[in-house]
């Protein structure tokens, strides 16, 4: 809404100047200009992550971007958004290369070695997803099988731990599709965009995608900066804390139809 309202006012600025109303241009430019001077953060995120984040069309949607556009608002900072890979969100942001990294990042103590997490505002799981009639129905069933996970997840991490055959795939809808087209045995990845992309999958294909009731690990989502950044993350998890306390952050999974578990 910020953006659009920016936009129509550049747009509104630019034609009063191409019209030579000198005065009024220069009353409005300070309103304007209001907003360039506000600081910017950058926020480097994978948009294959629905309910958190994705696409529609070439608009970002979802959960962290609605928070995150919260956030920015109640900090009056602007943002502008950077699509990439999942694991070039975390190398970049801990890079210093993006201010922010928002891609649905699970808190793990290696992860905290090299990056800075504001406080977590969910818990998740890693699931399992196989195809209707799999032999595969539980964890143990996973031994010495082949599995597909998206690369620098905990997912990956997690599958590699245990031993599992893997296979990673810079891009979620890669993974899936290793698993549809039996190229792996299951598909681990988080519970709830696991619920989102099997639910679009099964809507539309006749060989379904089941996920099993074993949820393996649990982990806290969190935004990601660089070491160092203590300030911003104070800054953030101000606001951050409010909108989980008011039960703000709740009713926006309520709005992606989503199950909230508050940390
Ligand atoms: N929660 C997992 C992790 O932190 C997976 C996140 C994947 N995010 C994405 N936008 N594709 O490793």
């Amino acid at each position: 809404m910020k953006k659009v309202i920016t936009l129509l006012l550049t747009a509104v600025l630019a034609v009063s100047a191409l019209a030579g109303c000198g005065s009024n241009a220069g009353t409005a430019g300070n309103a304007g200009s209001g907003d360039k001077t506000k600081r910017t953060l950058s926020v480097a995120t994978s948009p294959d992550f629905p309910p958190f984040e994705s696409l529609d069309g070439t608009k970002l949607i979802g959960i962290e971007v609605e928070l995150m556009d919260m956030i920015a608002e109640k900090m009056d900072v602007n943002i502008e958004y950077v699509q990439i890979d999942f694991d070039s969100v975390l190398n970049g942001v801990e890079a210093g290369k993006y201010d922010i990294g928002m891609s649905g990042i699970s808190v793990t103590d290696e992860r905290k070695e090299n990056a800075l997490f504001t406080d977590p505002y969910c818990l998740a799981a890693q699931a399992i997803v196989v195809t209707e009639g799999s032999p595969i129905a539980a964890k143990a069933d996973l031994a010495g099988k082949a599995v597909s996970v998206q690369t620098g997840t905990t997912a990956e991490l997690f599958c590699n731990a245990e031993g599992y055959n893997v296979s990673s795939f810079q891009a979620n809808s890669d993974a899936e599709s290793a698993l549809v087209t039996g190229k792996v045995d299951a598909w681990v990845i988080d519970d709830l965009t696991a619920a989102e992309m099997v639910a679009a999958y099964n809507a539309e294909n006749d060989t379904k995608l089941v996920i099993l009731s074993e949820a393996m690990t649990t982990e806290p989502y969190a935004f990601m900066t660089k070491l160092g950044n203590d300030d911003l993350v104070k800054e953030i998890n101000t606001q951050l804390d409010a909108l989980v306390k008011d039960g703000t952050v709740k009713s926006l999974f309520e709005k992606y139809n989503a199950p909230y578990t508050q940390p």
